[in-house]
């Protein structure tokens, strides 16, 4: 039987197991998160998620969504920064979610879950006051635009979307897609060659 190349965004990796725990300190959290082979960034923070840590504002957030969570580390120092909002972490990939779950329990995050599924299939009927995400640029760009336009119908009034992108990835592109679906789009951060972007409702 002939088996897709698997990519971070495989639903259910079948890479070998390779446990590893690094420790990180963002936004003043210092966070222990377990990774792995077949889930984004393994053993590091990637640089794009320090960049959208850096830049995200979870200001009097009640509802707070951190949409293709990987490991969980952008969703987790989320929930530590707000600690009164409650935290819904998805991500399409099983062993991602399971990786997230146990992050949750080691940093003793009381205020979050995670959830399987594709898209926004798992939070179907929920909104949200901020949306964060670190796209899945590789999935290609009708993903990320599908991601961009079900963000904002997933948005209370004057919530908040935060998506980081690599320049060279075309970060720009995004932005402007951004701007068809929120009626205010600001780009609030810029490093190691990645754009942050913020929409508002
Ligand atoms: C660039 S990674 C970011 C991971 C994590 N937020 C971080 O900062 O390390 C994008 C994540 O989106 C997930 N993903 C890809 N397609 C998805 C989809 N259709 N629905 C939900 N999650 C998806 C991938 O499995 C991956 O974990």
């Amino acid at each position: 039987m002939d088996r897709q190349p698997e990519h971070y965004y495989t639903p259910e990796p079948v890479s070998l197991r390779q446990p590893v725990i690094y420790t990180d300190t963002l936004r003043g959290v210092t966070v222990r998160l377990w990774t792995d082979h077949g889930v984004f960034s393994r053993g590091h923070t990637d640089p794009g998620s320090e960049e959208l840590l850096a830049a995200m504002d979870v200001t009097g957030a009640a509802r707070i969504l951190d949409l293709g969570c990987g490991y969980g580390v952008v969703g987790i120092v989320a929930a530590k920064l707000a600690p009164v909002a409650h935290v819904v972490l998805t991500d399409i990939n099983a062993r991602a979610v399971e990786l997230t779950q146990q992050n949750l329990a080691s940093n003793d995050v009381r205020n979050a879950e995670v959830r399987q599924g594709d898209g926004f299939q798992p939070v179907a009927g929920d909104i949200f006051d901020v949306i964060l995400t670190n796209p899945p640029i590789r999935a290609g760009n009708a993903v990320v635009f599908a991601l961009i336009a079900e963000s904002a119908a997933h948005l209370t009034p004057g919530g908040r979307f935060y998506l980081v992108a690599r320049t060279k990835q075309g970060a720009k592109s995004f932005a402007k897609e951004m701007a068809r679906h929120f009626p205010h789009v600001a780009q609030v951060g810029q490093g190691s060659g990645y754009r942050v972007y913020e929409g508002k409702t």
